[in-house]
């Protein structure tokens, strides 16, 4: 995120945060995840392919989108050949897609629990690196399924927009906020990588 706390420009842009040693972080750290997930806000703003350009078909992680109401495009990046993809949607959503497995788990909201549970039990799929956007993140504290949150925070301040219409997005509702400790804190080219882990 920017120094001021933003993920991407008022009107969904994406900005480039990152500095080149924290892209190099974040793909070594995509290597380690049985999965990457993202939610459909990001994959129709920003077409993602969520792989590794070094890695084929069978060694890339899975890829998984929570997509509800079946908001994602048929050629988006993520279903393409390049890696496995699950899709994620509501019991009564009738979208399919050409991709490895669909899961229909929840009626109004998707039941994360019982999602990671199949992806688990049936799948294999044990760790899961949750890259955003900020809905998503703030679904998985809210369900107190966050194990560790790493952030970049990057030299660089995004502002906000004195347009009739602000900026979309107003972060996320979270009740009382959430408590977390500070595991470390490193200079990582222009910027600081964070890591920290909820208090239970
Ligand atoms: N800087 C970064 O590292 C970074 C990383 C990723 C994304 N981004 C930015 O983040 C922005 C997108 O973020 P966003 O918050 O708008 O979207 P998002 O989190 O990518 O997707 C949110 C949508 O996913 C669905 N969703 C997620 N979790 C759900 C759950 N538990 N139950 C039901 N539905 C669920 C909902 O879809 P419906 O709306 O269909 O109900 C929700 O509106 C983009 O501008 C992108 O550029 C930045």
């Amino acid at each position: 995120m920017s120094a001021d706390g933003k993920i991407a420009g008022c009107d969904r842009t994406q900005v480039t945060i990152s500095s080149e040693e924290d892209k190099t972080r974040a793909k070594n750290l995509r290597r380690k995840y049985d999965a990457i997930l993202v939610g459909v806000g990001t994959v129709v703003a920003d077409d993602p392919h969520l792989t590794l350009k070094d890695l084929d078909y069978d060694t890339n992680p899975v890829r998984i989108v929570l997509d509800p109401h079946g908001r994602t495009p048929d050629d988006a990046q993520v279903l393409d050949e390049r890696a496995p993809t699950i899709m994620v949607t509501l019991e009564d959503c009738e979208r399919e897609w050409d991709c490895e497995e669909t899961i229909r788990a929840g009626k109004d909201e998707i039941d994360l629990p019982a999602v990671l549970e199949e992806l688990a039990e049936e799948m294999g799929i044990e760790n899961i690196l949750v890259e955003g956007g900020g809905r998503t993140i703030a679904h998985f504290f809210k369900e107190g399924l966050v194990d560790r949150y790493t952030v970049f925070v990057g030299g660089l301040i995004i502002g906000g927009s004195d347009a009739p219409t602000p900026c979309d997005g107003d972060g996320w509702v979270a009740d009382g906020g959430v408590r977390m400790h500070l595991v470390s804190a490193e200079v990582l080219g222009n910027g600081a990588l964070l890591t920290f882990e909820p208090t239970r």
